[in-house]
């Protein structure tokens, strides 16, 4: 499956709730500021091209959505995701050798941090005198990587980090990444880790103050979130290659729904996953195959990203090959 044509455009319908998504949005804040970091990465990494071939970047996406229910927010709907698997897959691929933009919820999990504790400030710092503040050397190493890895990577211009909360911030991000990413045609890999909410409360509807509960019971409708992978996979950045994700709690559904997800959104991969073995397998499913992938239980520490990411990488270098020989 290459690049979509025109009679797989997108019906009007579709089109205009994206449209209306979008129009009802709250502003991105620092909308220019990410569009120029994302310029300078792209640009940077195009011209690293090697044989005429553009360097290759993925789009990982990281955590949840959230969905606020009030202007001023102080309560908001969640979507589960510790973001373990986006920052997991993106210190594979760059490994691997791909630029990445990872666009991950605030407070998830960080590339090169997954082994620090949960409070690393507390739990690897410690006092050594009035003006000293030195890591516990039970931690010096992990801290060491954290901070070595992710400072140099980023100032090669070879990781971009872009945070977001809500689904208005997520969606408007994204709609950015693929403007700036399309320009490198099959190059460019959306790798859709994160959970994103299907329902939500548009802007012009929602309330300015915190819901008072003394008005009874909250009665509250939720329009549905578009589904973002159409637009995305047809008109944004139709050339690159995309793998989406697909959580369930119930595994006799979970292939049905993957295989349905491939199919209706044009996918070129679907990687499905049960929530309580996540860590331990996942299903890739394409056109032809359905693979099985696990992590590397002889291994201490071995996580599933690292033979998920192989796979993927050998994938999107056949579709490269294919589309742009
Ligand atoms: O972060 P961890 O704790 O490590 O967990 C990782 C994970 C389990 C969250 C991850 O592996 C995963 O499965 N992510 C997708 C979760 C999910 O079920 O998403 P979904 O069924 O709501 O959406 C499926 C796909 O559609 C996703 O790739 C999503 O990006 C996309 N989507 C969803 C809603 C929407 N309105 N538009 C979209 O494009």
């Amino acid at each position: 499956m290459d690049a979509v044509d025109d009679a797989d455009q997108l019906p009007e319908t579709a089109k205009n709730d994206v449209t209306s998504f979008f129009e009802s949005a709250p502003p991105l804040k620092d909308a220019a500021e990410t569009e120029k970091s994302l310029k300078e990465f792209v640009d940077r990494n195009a011209s690293l091209s090697v044989n005429g071939k553009a360097n290759r970047v993925v789009c990982v996406t990281s955590g949840g959505t959230t969905v606020p229910l009030e202007k001023r927010c102080v309560r908001y709907i969640d979507n589960f995701a510790s973001g373990h698997r986006g920052a997991a897959s993106t210190e594979y691929f760059l490994m691997a050798g791909y630029s990445v933009i990872f666009l991950y919820r605030r407070g998830t999990c960080q590339p090169f941090c997954s082994l620090l504790p949960d409070d690393p400030l507390l739990e690897c710092l410690s006092v050594a005198d009035d003006s000293t503040i030195e890591a516990d050397p039970l931690h010096a190493e992990t801290v060491k990587r954290a901070i070595t890895e992710t400072r140099a990577a980023v100032a090669d211009g070879i990781l971009l980090k872009l945070p977001f909360t809500t689904i208005f911030e997520y969606l408007q991000i994204l709609q950015l990444i693929s403007a700036s990413l399309r320009g490198l045609g099959p190059s460019a890999i959306f790798y859709l880790a994160a959970a994103v909410s299907d329902f939500y409360v548009p802007w012009e509807s929602m309330t300015l103050h915190k819901i008072q509960s003394a008005s009874g019971p909250l009665d509250m409708r939720l329009a549905q979130v578009p589904k973002m992978l159409s637009v995305l996979r047809n008109e944004w950045a139709p050339m690159a290659f995309y793998i989406s994700f697909k959580l369930e709690t119930d595994k006799d559904i979970l292939l049905a729904k993957a295989d349905m997800a491939l199919k209706k959104y044009k996918m070129h991969m679907v990687i499905a996953n049960e929530l309580s073995t996540r860590k331990e397998e996942v299903i890739v499913v394409t056109e032809q195959e359905k693979v099985t992938v696990r992590r590397d239980s002889t291994q201490a520490g071995a996580e599933v990203e690292c033979p998920l990411v192989e796979l993927v990488v050998d994938r999107h270098s056949a579709y490269i090959k294919k589309v742009d020989p």
